[in-house]
């Protein structure tokens, strides 16, 4: 395995957790460059669910080194929480672990404020996962941001902690909002730092020691590409580089030194929060739900479903340059008699073949279906693509050939073992 990118071609919850788990095998270094504990990455290994939210799931294989990179904004006391968790399931957190000093800090205030922002907006909500992500990512910008760097000198973290508790307070107060207490924050955020010190350095230099040893990465994308900040249903995204490019600014690995990005796309399309999604139906939801499927890792939430939408995968590839790709659930769709593909859409009288960036126009649009047979049989079991039902097989190479990829992995259920590489 070459240094790889994997990226989430549709809205997030793609299964990436159970294929980064699978590839980690072959890589010696797997990195998160972006997003915080909005992720939810779920992981059943040896009989165990792991669901992880910040540390990449490479921690579950033994031998392996995480990097949590300066594109990440983390939550110091939920991340001991995560670090504390996973000892307590056995799985060694130490040396394994590397935390960017770049990486900014998620503070209550941005809970706070992202909490009364989505209270404010009433029925144009962007449905957030509610944990701080957008206020963090938008003090990082508005170059305001604490940083790890900061919390690891607790005098220069106090100083500017009591400067942004004054500021945002004012803003939560107006917006009606709790405001949030600096000496308690200021208390648990050090001994959270004081926690995380061991695991704190300069991730870049790191990263390209291993390079340079020729050690193989895998960076490990979290939500997906239709939430991205710049190509995804504005406003309704989250606040980072989701898609590939993402990988290089949120680690300091340059894109030269990247060599194929895999897509992981779901076998039909799933969102979570507020936006317009095309394809959503509530035939193939109901049957989801009713299977138990498709409720958040993070949030619980039910998720939207939908028929599988080729008109943004196939913007996806273009926008990640994506090579290869990866098909999970298709156990989901074992009891379907028939399925459609979405393969155009019709905005009026145009005809589209990839999504338009305006969210009211997406929201206009009408999917144009293709319908494939369904299989009628349990895939759970297959171990080998010649394994899978005829149908099963025709339909991922179609959704491959739609998207423009070459198809990869095919994943039939959660566990390690119900993975087909092609
Ligand atoms: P935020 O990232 O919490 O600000 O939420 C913004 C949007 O991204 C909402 O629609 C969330 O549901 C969605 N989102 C954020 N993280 C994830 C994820 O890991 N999976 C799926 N959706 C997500
Ligand atoms: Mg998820």
């Amino acid at each position: 395995m070459a240094n790889t990118v994997l990226v989430g071609a549709q809205w997030g919850d793609e299964g990436k957790g159970k294929i980064i788990d699978f590839l980690t095998e072959s890589a010696d270094v797997v990195v998160r460059s972006q997003g915080g504990n909005n992720a939810g990455h779920t992981v059943i290994t040896g009989g165990k669910k792991y669901v992880l939210h910040l540390i990449p799931s490479g921690i579950l294989r033994s031998g392996k080194i995480c990097v949590i990179g300066n594109g990440v904004v983390l939550d110091p006391v939920s991340l001991v929480g995560e670090i504390e968790g996973l000892k307590a399931q056995k799985i060694k957190v130490g040396k394994n672990l590397l935390i960017s000093d770049c990486a900014h800090l998620v503070l209550p205030y941005h809970r706070e404020l992202d909490g009364a922002k989505e209270l404010a907006k009433g029925k144009n909500k962007i449905g957030t996962t509610k944990r701080g992500i957008g206020p963090a990512y938008g003090d990082k910008v508005a170059r305001t941001g604490l940083r790890m760097a900061d919390l690891m000198q607790p005098e220069v973290f106090s100083a500017k902690l009591a400067a942004r508790v004054k500021e945002h307070n004012a803003t939560l107060k107006a917006m009606g909002a709790k405001p949030v207490s600096f000496k308690k924050i200021n208390e648990e955020y050090l001994a959270a730092g004081e926690k995380l010190r061991p695991f704190v350095t300069n991730t870049v230099v790191f990263l390209h020691e291993m390079l340079k040893a020729k050690k193989e990465m895998l960076f490990e994308g979290a939500q997906g590409t239709f939430l991205d900040i710049d190509f995804g249903t504005y406003p309704y995204v989250t606040s980072s580089n989701t898609t590939a490019g993402g990988a290089s600014t949120g680690s300091g690995v340059p894109p030269n030194r990247i060599d194929s990005i895999l897509g992981v796309m779901k076998a039909y399309t799933t969102r979570v929060g507020e936006g317009p999604f095309p394809t959503e139906n509530d035939v193939i939801s109901d049957m989801l739900h009713g299977m138990g499927r498709e409720y958040g890792a993070t949030t619980g939430r039910a998720r939207r479903c939908g028929w599988f939408d080729a008109v943004s995968t196939r913007f996806a590839a273009m926008v990640n340059g994506i090579d290869e790709i990866a098909i999970t659930n298709l156990d989901g769709l074992d009891t379907m008699a028939a399925i459609k593909v979405c393969v155009a859409y019709k905005l009026g009288r145009k005809k589209l073949d990839y999504p338009p960036s305006d969210f009211r126009q997406l929201a206009d649009c009408e999917p144009v279906y293709i319908e494939l047979p369904g299989w009628n049989t349990s895939t759970e079991k297959c171990q080998k693509f010649s394994d899978l039902p005829k149908n099963a097989q025709a339909y991922v190479l179609k959704l491959a050939e739609l998207t423009g990829g070459k198809l990869k992995i095919v994943s039939v259920g959660a566990h390690r073992d119900q993975t087909i590489l092609l």
